[in-house]
């Protein structure tokens, strides 16, 4: 096939993949990347309510406007109360963080049990290595998953090791801050 005059590079016929795929076997590819790992939260609107999971597919989108995004799995138990937030707040974790991202990633737990709040509306944790409050600018279903796009309103950092996420393990990333 002639390239055209707006393609450069190399032309590759793709390779066709099994289909279908499966779950599983996607589950563990998805696994194998090593991300950051997060807390979500809002304030259920109209209620005493806070909100919170455990997500690792936080994704810086733009810088100007800034936007962040994250995915929500259709079945959570919080994707109403996130569907009708108008903000939320993203915390990415610091590597000591690690019992509290089981206890957010655990349905029906205490989630927020002992932990301390700068803030309640979106609730903001006193503990993170960077937190983004996002006023919410676009949300899509696709698939099996919410996608949640927020324009960062308001930014802390804190000096600390990251925790990181790869094949089902926590780890500790401070080899990689040093
Ligand atoms: C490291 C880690 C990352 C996760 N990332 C996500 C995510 O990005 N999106 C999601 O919907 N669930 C994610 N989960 C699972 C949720 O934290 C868990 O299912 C949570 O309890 C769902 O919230 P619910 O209590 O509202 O049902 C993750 C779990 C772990 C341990």
């Amino acid at each position: 096939m002639e390239a055209r005059d707006s393609c450069q590079g190399q032309h590759l016929s793709a390779t066709p993949v099994q289909s279908p795929i499966a779950g599983a076997e996607l589950r563990a590819a998805f696994g194998r990347y090593p991300t950051g790992v997060t807390i979500v939260t809002c304030r259920c609107p109209d209620t005493d309510y806070f909100i919170g999971i455990t997500a690792n597919s936080f994704t810086s989108v733009s810088l100007d406007p800034p936007i962040v995004s994250w995915n929500l799995g259709s079945n959570a138990q919080s994707r109403s109360a996130f569907s009708n937030a108008s903000e939320f707040a993203i915390h990415v974790l610091s590597a000591e963080q690690q019992e509290l991202a089981r206890r957010f990633a655990t349905r029906g737990a205490p989630k927020f049990d002992g932990v301390i709040l700068d803030s309640e509306t979106p609730p903001l944790l006193n503990q993170f290595l960077v937190r983004y409050v996002c006023r919410k600018a676009q949300q899509i279903t696709i698939g099996d998953h919410e996608v949640f796009f927020g324009q960062v309103i308001r930014l802390d950092t804190a000096a600390h090791a990251p925790l990181m996420f790869v094949n089902s393990q926590f780890v500790d990333g401070g080899m990689l801050t040093q």
